[in-house]
């Protein structure tokens, strides 16, 4: 099996190949994932709502990723390892680099943050220092309260150019990745067309180069299923199966259908 690493997914973009990305927070998930040829494990700070049983992810720690990362890290060999910086741990470039570190340490091979340009300078103190990071752009989990909750961003035109505008200062400070939630499907595309990094979408439609769920959501075992989310574990039967069948419908263009997407 391949490892899948930073210039191998810019290949699969460079050949309009897509690829599958889901969240695990321990060792025996990360196994599964291996199992069923996942490209690309993040370990989310959703565990503060899957795992931790918290009303969002604003209580996760850098410890608790830490914590996380390293038991991903035990059962995976293969896949390139992303670990979410949780809230507050870049507010400042100084906090973002001790932070980064840690989880590097940890065993992640590319870290994740929230939010738009303003963390151009923050993206290129850490790729300099070689910390490969992936930005999060549209719904931005960890400032739920400031968007007044979870809701679809950029469905407005000014909403739409100030997410074109955070993806090019992101990709032009050094980011490596882009992930994007829940926004309208053409701005996916758009996006993506604007990129030369790879872009992940999450309720962000068919065309971006990657697609990534939670874990449990895609498992069906959440407290609630998302809209853009899908029961891969109702549809086929075992865990590996519905992990394996997850990372076929997205490979092969099958998932997000339009009953998972946003106008
Ligand atoms: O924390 C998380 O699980 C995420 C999702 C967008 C997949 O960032």
């Amino acid at each position: 099996m391949q490892k899948i690493t930073l210039p191998v997914l810019l290949e699969k973009r460079a050949r309009g190949e897509k690829f599958a990305v889901l969240t695990a927070y321990d060792y025996t998930f990360a196994r599964l994932l291996e199992q069923a040829e996942i490209e690309v494990v993040l370990v989310g700070d959703s565990l503060g709502n899957v795992i931790q049983g918290r009303d969002s992810t604003l209580p996760v720690t850098v410890a608790d990723m830490v914590y996380h990362t390293a038991a991903v890290k035990r059962g995976n060999s293969r896949a390139l390892l992303i670990s979410d910086m949780p809230f507050m741990s870049y507010a400042s470039v100084d906090d973002a680099l001790h932070n980064a570190a840690a989880l590097m340490q940890a065993g992640a091979q590319m870290v994740k943050i929230e939010g738009g340009e303003w963390l151009a300078e923050t993206v290129y103190a850490l790729t300099q220092r070689g910390i490969p990071v992936c930005g999060h752009i549209g719904l931005t989990p960890q400032t739920v309260h400031k968007l007044g909750g979870y809701k679809v961003q950029g469905r407005d035109s000014s909403g739409a150019a100030q997410l074109l505008k955070d993806a090019s200062a992101l990709e032009q400070a050094g980011a490596d990745m882009m992930l994007v939630e829940c926004i309208p499907s053409r701005l996916g595309g758009e996006l993506r067309a604007a990129l030369q990094i790879p872009l992940i979408g999450i309720g962000a439609g068919p065309d971006t180069d990657a697609q990534v769920l939670v874990l449990h959501d895609m498992l069906g075992i959440s407290a609630r299923l998302p809209s853009f989310s899908e029961d891969f574990l109702a549809a086929h039967g075992s865990i590996v199966a519905a992990l394996q069948g997850y990372g076929q419908a997205v490979r092969s263009g099958q998932f997000p259908a339009a009953k998972h997407c946003f106008d």
